[in-house]
């Protein structure tokens, strides 16, 4: 039955650009009254806060504003690391009620050459700290063992070495974060209790509230306290020159997080596709109903309404996107990603386009995506490279180069 199921959803799944629906985007810059918004006032006082909570109670959940008590523990400290170019840090975080508690470690290489503050990457990954380098030693991430298959050995060190080009970025003057997304909400349908949501005092696991939030809305949570920890405890890291990155679903936790919390200076989206940068009414690749299928812990309840449905959608990504404004929004896609809709991801950036020029920015020009391998580093910035959904160092050259134009 299953199988049948899946197949039927797979068979409504488009990637014919001749196939895409006509649609009308809401317009950013109206509010829910019809006004339009013509200062900067008007954004960030009246539109941005509706457009917070369209996200809040209709996609991702509500993120609550209670304080979660979490202390830092320093479980290893390397000056030499990367050849003597680097300071490593493991630094557990034991994030608790008092009942009960969930740890994480931030795995955080500094950058030795650089004298005063540093900017940041912060960004998940997928596989564990000590699948991001060769390394040693890198403590393995604490709630590994809840993934769907523990014992693959796809959680082998350094098995995601090529996503982390530390050496290289650290080279650039950068320094970077990562941590396991798991750590924060391990990411499998039912673990709702293992995840950081479990802690807060109005934790009800039978809940269905239609804005009810879920494991993009944690993860997005998670990064916010990474930067806390950065902020408050890293004196050799510049807290006002933090860029978030996330990769495809990491990435649609990334820009919401970067919605949310002003703090992150420049936000990256790599091929978040559905639910991220891409458009929803385009329906093409991967679509509310599938991404709701497959993933049902990811989003709010209430998203699941648009499945099959994106027409009557009240609003779409690029409004998203477009609350990172005056802070700077870097989209990037892949050639062969037709899941993620590379052209709906492109749009979602250009759709922005209104509330930077309110602010005096410039963004994404044309309508029409760039060729291939033809980076844009507007304040908006966007690129396509060629190959598969992926992060390469094609596209950490340009973050970097782009982090170099507004960071630095
Ligand atoms: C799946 C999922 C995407 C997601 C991707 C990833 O393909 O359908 O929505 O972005 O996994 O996280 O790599």
């Amino acid at each position: 039955l299953t199988a049948v199921f899946a197949q039927d959803y797979k068979n409504r799944i488009n990637e014919n650009e001749s196939k895409v629906p006509q649609f009308t985007l809401p317009d950013v810059l109206t509010c829910n009254n019809g006004k339009k918004v013509k200062t900067i006032k008007d954004w960030e006082t009246i539109r941005r806060l509706e457009l917070l909570e369209i996200f809040s109670s209709l996609e991702y959940g509500r993120t609550p504003t209670e304080k979660i008590k979490v202390s830092y523990d320093l479980l290893s400290e390397d000056p030499n690391a990367l050849n003597g170019k680097a300071t490593r840090k493991q630094v557990l975080f034991t994030f608790t009620n008092g009942r009960k508690k969930i740890e994480a470690i931030l795995l955080l290489y500094l950058p030795n050459k650089v004298n005063g503050k540093a900017p940041v990457f912060i960004g998940y990954n997928f596989l564990g700290n000590q699948s991001t380098t060769t390394e040693k030693p890198i403590f393995a991430s604490p709630s590994m063992h809840l993934s769907e298959d523990p014992s693959s050995e796809v959680w082998i060190r350094a098995s995601q070495k090529r996503r982390w080009p530390f050496e290289m970025i650290i080279d650039r003057g950068y320094a970077v974060a990562t941590m396991f997304y798991g750590d924060i909400y391990p990411d499998l349908n039912g673990l709702r209790d293992y995840s950081v949501i479990s802690l807060f005092s109005d934790y009800d696991k039978r809940s269905k509230n239609h804005d009810e939030w879920n494991a993009i809305g944690a993860w997005a949570w998670g990064s916010s306290r990474i930067a806390d920890y950065i902020i408050d405890n890293e004196s050799r890291i510049d807290g006002n020159r933090i860029a978030l990155l996330g990769h495809s679903r990491q990435g649609k936790a990334a820009l919401w997080a970067g919605a949310q919390d002003t703090r992150f200076k420049v936000v990256i989206s790599n091929c978040s596709g559905c639910g991220g940068a891409a458009l929803s009414k385009r329906v093409f690749g991967e679509n509310v109903a599938r991404i709701t299928t497959t993933f049902p812990h990811w989003f709010c309840p209430a998203f699941n309404q648009y499945a099959g449905n994106e027409a009557s959608m009240p609003f779409d990504q690029h409004e998203l996107l477009a609350l990172i404004a005056p802070r700077h929004l870097y989209v990037a896609s892949a050639e062969e990603d037709m899941w993620a809709d590379q052209k709906g991801e492109y749009l979602g950036a250009y759709y922005t386009k209104d509330v930077y020029k309110l602010y005096g920015m410039h963004g994404l020009d044309s309508p029409i995506p760039p060729a291939i391998e033809q980076p844009i580093h507007n304040d908006v910035g966007y690129h396509i490279r060629r190959g598969i959904h992926d992060v390469t160092n094609f596209d950490w050259t340009q973050y970097l180069n782009y982090c170099d134009k507004y960071m630095k």
